[in-house]
């Protein structure tokens, strides 16, 4: 037989949201009828804006039609998407031609791996994403590997609190070749504010780190004066990636459609061009998006379709509210839910698994344990807004009686 990729087996547990699913079918196994409210992952609920449905309605049809069938396309996006976005998102900030269009955030985190050596060191926020480790770990970036601890001397954990306001220490940071940022956060919902991410950018230039920047929640900020991209802040195109997504902003989370930032003026150390080397992986790993969901991109980005992805964000922010509301009634502190589609509870010293099962099974509500993001993350809850409203008001009953009892 074939050997395994090593690397795999250094990541400790199931990906997170695998072994959530585990635990809430082994529920279903004992207790069939248990009708389960989902708070754990964050996957949209609401139907798709009529102007997008309309779009990607119209491009089907057009693949059933001998004059207007087209095959593949460019692999970095069609040029008219790409220039939206530019336009739409960044104000002509960035231009179109620095912008991949891509099936996602996720897909790109992984493929981003590959532009980096094998010895590149990372730092995470802690809590984060699972992803960023993840994909870091099996592309093999796990120099210095502790299996008594099962961390990595290559993973600098940049831990995130109350107490920081869930914004690393940067000054203290160890240089490390590539930093992970999230805003708005996933997991705590906590969003970097323009001075925040201006030390983050002097940072990376003076240290000569790459930042990748996750800002697949942008379109959840509400709060004007919040940065809704690491390009708001001058010099970032020399030394920021962002990954950006339609899931969460159009409920595209089945539809699949996101885009990637990687400005021409990145250089790696022996001065050759970052985006040289992305469009060829690109190239090599990916043939476009699909045409359908593109088409819908375009939609999503018209001045209606942008319209409506805000109602349909500001829905799961009252979600989030209503959340709130019966956490802190409960007696329990929340953060985030106000720019983010996440709450991020602080649960008295609880042990995030234990409560999480304890929800399972008493409450059937599923949430997402907070040490499943990283070791500061014990101690928390996350809880998603995405949900239908009449199902966030019955799991807000649920979590109120049981935190309470
Ligand atoms: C989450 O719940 O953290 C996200 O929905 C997962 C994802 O976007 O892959």
């Amino acid at each position: 037989m074939v050997s395994r990729n090593p690397e795999i087996a250094h990541l400790q547990a199931n990906y997170l949201f695998v072994e959530i699913g585990a635990r809430k079918k082994g529920l279903l196994a004992k207790n069939p009828k248990a009708d389960l409210i989902n708070l754990g992952i964050g996957d949209t609920t609401e139907p798709i804006p009529a102007v997008i449905v309309e779009a990607l309605t119209k491009k089907t049809k057009q693949l059933g039609s001998s004059t207007e069938y087209t095959g593949y396309g460019k692999a970095i996006g069609i040029q008219k998407l790409r220039e939206g976005i530019a336009q739409k998102m960044y104000k002509n900030s960035i231009s179109a031609d620095d912008i991949f269009i891509s099936d996602g955030a996720k897909p790109d985190l992984g493929r981003l791996q590959i532009l980096f050596g094998r010895h590149s060191t990372l730092a995470v926020q802690d809590p984060s994403y699972p992803v960023y480790i993840a994909t870091s770990v099996m592309t093999g970036k796990t120099k210095g590997y502790n299996s008594d601890s099962g961390q990595y001397d290559a993973i600098v954990y940049m831990p995130c609190k109350p107490e920081n306001s869930f914004c690393p220490n940067l000054e203290q940071l160890p240089r490390t070749d590539l930093i992970y940022i999230c805003s708005p956060n996933n997991p705590t919902g906590a969003v970097l504010t323009h001075q925040q991410l201006k030390k983050l950018v002097h940072i990376a230039h003076k240290n000569r780190s790459l930042i990748i920047f996750d800002a697949a929640y942008a379109g959840f900020i509400r709060d004007p004066s919040l940065p809704r991209s690491i390009y708001e802040v001058e010099g970032a195109e020399e030394v920021a990636i962002e990954v950006s997504s339609f899931s969460k902003l159009a409920g595209f989370t089945g539809v699949r459609l996101g885009w990637s930032v990687v400005p021409r003026q990145l250089h790696f150390d022996d001065g050759s061009s970052v985006q040289q080397d992305w469009i060829q992986i690109v190239s090599t790993f990916f043939n476009s998006a699909s045409n359908i969901a593109q088409a819908g991109g375009l939609a999503a980005i018209s001045d209606e379709g942008l319209q409506q992805s805000q109602i349909l964000c500001d829905y799961y922010l009252d979600n989030a509210n209503i959340l709130r509301d019966a956490i802190e009634s409960a007696g329990y502190t929340c953060f985030g839910g106000d720019n983010a589609p996440y709450l991020w509870t602080d649960i008295k010293g609880e042990k995030s698994w234990e409560l999480f099962d304890r929800l399972l099974h008493k409450a059937h509500l599923v949430t997402t344990p907070g040490a499943g993001f990283g070791p500061t993350g014990e101690g928390f809850l996350r809880l998603s807004a995405f949900g239908k409203r009449d199902q966030i008001v019955e799991a807000a009953q649920r979590l109120k009686n049981a935190l309470s009892s």
